[in-house]
């Protein structure tokens, strides 16, 4: 799928993903179109971010109508290579990106090397594709965190652009895995940004006591069938763990529901 030339004049705009689109994934496609001449989405499952037991084999391939949807929404072009393509002498003999202050805590706690697998494809993608601006979802803010970090260490020249996060009537933040949800599940996933929002409120209503509001946070997922993996309240620019004191406090969480593994987060400090 290629529209227009690149040239010297354009601004090049990228939106990396690993398919199965949605709504959410087309909000990053509409930011480009508003900022860029030419918009390049990237298409790969990346085999080096996902753990030994998780949903690489099983995660939504649906290139054709990915690829509708793309020419729909006025992308110029798509980029979708195969493992060999990216990874010639196989994932085990390949330089990785590191950003361990960063990937070490919240999901990277429990998924240990997803977030290299992350920051090493994104940095292949960014030399490949060579754009100005990168279009990332803030539904995963430490996956944009990491990302922003990496930009910002060693010097790629361009701009990240964090696109606040799509989500349905309920509140669910729309996602790919939510098609591992049964209808039982459906309706109960919208649950978690409940709670998130819950505990928003009350921190702001003045409680402090974060760690008691994250335990009955976690507890009421649990009452409702959720495993809850965390629920923290965090610095958003440095993930470090918040207190009353801190500014730019987030509010993330990551809760296993039936095989669907969600996250989301809330920014508390406007
Ligand atoms: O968020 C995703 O879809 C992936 O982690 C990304 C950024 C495309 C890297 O594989």
């Amino acid at each position: 799928m290629a529209r227009s030339g690149i040239g010297p004049n354009n601004v090049v705009g990228v939106v990396p993903t690993m398919g199965g689109l949605h709504e959410g994934h087309l909000a990053l496609v509409d930011a480009a179109r508003s900022e860029c001449s030419v918009v390049i989405v990237t298409i790969f499952v990346n085999p080096m971010q996902f753990g030994p037991s998780e949903d690489f084999e099983n995660y939504p391939r649906e290139l054709e109508d990915d690829s509708r949807m793309l020419v729909q929404r006025g992308v110029d072009l798509l980029f979708a290579p195969s493992v060999d393509e990216m990874y010639p002498n196989g994932r085990d003999h390949h330089s990785v990106v590191m950003l361990p202050h960063l990937t070490g805590v919240l999901c990277g706690r429990n998924r240990p090397g997803h977030f290299d697998g992350v920051a090493t494809v994104v940095s292949k993608l960014f030399n490949i594709v060579q754009p100005n601006t990168a279009y990332l979802g803030q539904k995963d803010w430490q996956q944009l965190t990491i990302i922003r970090a990496m930009v910002r260490d060693l010097d790629f020249p361009l701009r990240v652009v964090g696109v606040p996060t799509v989500r349905d009537s309920r509140g669910l933040a729309l996602s790919s895995r939510n098609n591992y949800l049964s209808v039982d599940e459906r309706a109960k996933a919208p649950l978690l940004y409940t709670e998130l929002a819950r505990l928003r409120d009350r921190v702001l209503q003045g409680e402090v006591k974060y760690t008691e509001l994250e335990s009955q946070a976690c507890k009421a997922l649990e009452d409702d069938g959720f495993t809850p993996d965390y629920i923290s309240v965090r610095e958003s620019h440095t993930l470090k763990v918040a207190n009353s004191h801190s500014k730019n406090r987030r509010v993330f969480g990551a809760a296993l529901l039936g095989k669907a593994r969600l996250i989301d987060n809330l920014a508390i400090d406007s």
